[in-house]
């Protein structure tokens, strides 16, 4: 569909000119803004709560409207320091120390969000874990980690392979403790401990957080996060989400992914706005009612839920009063230029495409209020990086060339390890560039296309599964023999996730079989990354080196010409 640029409006900050900004603009004179420019150390945690704690006019102000379908409460800015304060100090009770990695377990909840910024605050790494994992999907992210503490609640406890993991020495419960173990009382704790606490102060390259994410192949791997990021957090939060000190934010995001850690809990904070958590489900009457009832002025959500809304209809959303609203953006997915249309009437505003990866801990392609939108475009580099198309050797093209979409490395968010696996970590480069693994083009004016992945990662309603974790747990079925997951097109979800199998002896496809198969992969990795569809094959196509060939079965899946099959085996 070739659609019309949708004009740029004035933003609230400096960026009248993107062009102006982005030949300008230097990272240190962000840097400047920080505890860094006095001591040389800083703290994330710090920055964005205690910075605005301190601030007598600022102390009050509400930083954190926590609204579940049982639960609404409000937290000021005074209130995270003191709580993330006081668990701080659990933590250092139980011998915490810098470096070492405390994992989050749960849904989101203020205690959440206090025990995030309390690991922080001691220096320690926070890997936050989506609350929909089961207990392989656990397992693999805490062995791997060496996590030596994990904050949990009493209802996904079971899910922990506790006698499985030796490093996993300490859990804190929030919720009823189990009599039957060692467990450390989170209400209690926190009840004990001071709200004063010695901030742990950090170098900028000091480690703060673990997302793991998904390739195509192995397990999940550790994407290694350090302080630095703030900088970018800070900076995208004033130039790309638009943000002033009196907006009310909200950011659909689980912390267990990037986008709820870097935009759910650092850009709103280092910008001192009042951020919005909602827990529970969603569904259109709760994403307009959330945003009515708080008056929301800047959405970040993803392709998924907008395409939800649209097809919920106009009435849905005229049951509810979104004026407040004044800035909404879009992660995680290609975003439909129809989405774009629907934005301008039913919201009468633009929707804003950003793009960027776990990797990049922050945004890097992105529309920005002062710039013409092209509906389908991911938009332009954020000042301060820099984005091209590459060959295969590092060698960037040509406007219009699809290729890698490639960028500079020595962004501040930048992952800075690939924990455990360095190997890994260097495969993402070529020369100087970060390559990303997925394709796009640039078109003649600078604005970036995306155009699909390059491996064979899936992309089901914004989340990023691996097809080997999804394969590996399938011929675990004590049915299944050989299995391959690919990503297929579906016009809600993006890609829904299809499994091809091949049945051991003795088993005969039939609906009760397919079901059990998909609930055992439910239960052993998680709901996302269940196969909607499976179907039996007689055999899987394979390399003669035995890798399974995903593209062979898209392509057959698809109807699409084969292409080179010459690797196949007999
Ligand atoms: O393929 C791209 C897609 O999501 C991938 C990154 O996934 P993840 O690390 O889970 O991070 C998601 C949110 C930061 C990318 O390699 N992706 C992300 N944003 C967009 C996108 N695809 C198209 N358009 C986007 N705006």
């Amino acid at each position: 569909m070739d659609m019309q640029p949708i004009p740029a409006r004035e933003g609230n900050h400096n960026m009248k000119d993107y062009k102006e900004v982005y030949e300008q603009f230097q990272w240190d004179s962000v840097k400047s803004q920080f505890s860094w420019s006095e001591t040389g150390k800083v703290n994330i945690a710090y920055e964005a709560i205690d910075r605005h704690a301190d601030n007598p006019d600022k102390k009050d102000q509400t930083a954190l409207i926590y609204s579940a379908p049982n639960r609404e409460e409000k937290l000021t800015f005074e209130d995270l320091k003191f709580k993330s304060n006081q668990f701080a100090n659990v933590l250092k009770k139980y011998n915490v120390n810098k470096g070492d990695r405390v994992f989050l377990f749960m849904h989101r909840s203020p205690e959440f969000y206090a025990a995030f910024l309390g690991i922080l605050k001691t220096g320690a790494i926070a890997g936050p874990l989506f609350e929909a994992f089961m207990e392989q999907a656990v397992r693999d992210r805490l062995e791997d980690s060496e996590a030596s503490m994990l904050v949990t609640t009493p209802e996904l406890l079971d899910r922990v392979p506790v006698d499985e993991l030796p490093n996993l020495k300490q859990i804190v419960i929030v919720g009823d403790v189990p009599e039957n173990g060692d467990y450390i009382d989170y209400y209690k704790e926190m009840d004990q401990a001071s709200k004063d606490f010695d901030i742990e102060w950090v170098d900028l390259e000091d480690g703060m957080l673990l997302h793991y994410t998904s390739g195509s192949t192995g397990k999940p791997k550790g994407v290694y996060h350090v302080h630095n990021a703030m900088l970018q957090h800070y900076q995208t939060g004033k130039w790309v989400l638009d943000l002033k000190e009196d907006d009310t934010y909200w950011c659909t995001a689980d912390p267990g992914w990037v986008t709820g850690t870097s935009y759910g809990i650092f850009a709103p904070w280092l910008n001192g706005v009042t951020n919005v958590i909602r827990g529970g489900r969603f569904s259109p009457d709760d994403w307009y009612g959330t945003l009515d009832k708080y008056n929301v002025t800047v959405w970040y959500s993803a392709p998924t839920a907008f395409r939800k809304l649209v097809s919920a209809g106009e009435e849905v959303a005229s049951k509810h009063d979104l004026s407040s609203l004044r800035h909404v953006l879009s992660v995680g997915e290609p975003l439909n230029p129809e989405v774009i249309t629907w934005g301008t009437k039913a919201l009468n505003l633009r929707i804003h495409d950003t793009w960027w990866m776990t990797e990049t801990g922050g945004m890097m392609i992105c529309n920005y209020p002062a710039m013409d939108i092209r509906p389908g475009s991911m938009g332009k580099p954020f000042p301060g990086t820099e984005a091209a198309i590459v060959d295969n050797d590092g060698n960037e093209l040509p406007p219009n060339r699809m290729g890698n979409l490639a960028l500079k490395k020595g962004w501040p968010s930048m992952m800075r390890a690939v924990w455990k696996n360095p190997g890994k970590y260097e495969s993402y480069f070529l020369g100087d560039w970060y390559v990303s693994g997925d394709s796009a083009y640039m078109d003649e004016d600078g604005y970036f296309w995306f155009q699909g992945r390059l491996d064979d990662v899936i992309n089901t309603s914004g989340e990023r599964v691996g097809p080997f974790e999804v394969e590996s747990k399938l011929i675990e079925h004590e049915a299944v023999a050989e299995a391959g997951v690919i990503g297929k097109p579906d016009p809600e979800r993006g890609e829904i996730i299809k499994a091809f199998i091949t049945l051991n002896d003795g088993y005969e496809e039939s609906d009760e079989l397919l079901e059990d198969i998909r609930q055992f992969v439910k239960k052993g990795l998680s709901a996302h990354a269940a196969p909607r569809e499976i179907e039996i094959k007689d055999t899987i196509p394979k390399t003669r080196s035995g890798k399974i060939m995903r593209r062979l079965l898209k392509s057959w899946e698809l109807g699409l010409p084969t292409g080179d099959t010459s690797t196949l085996e007999e």
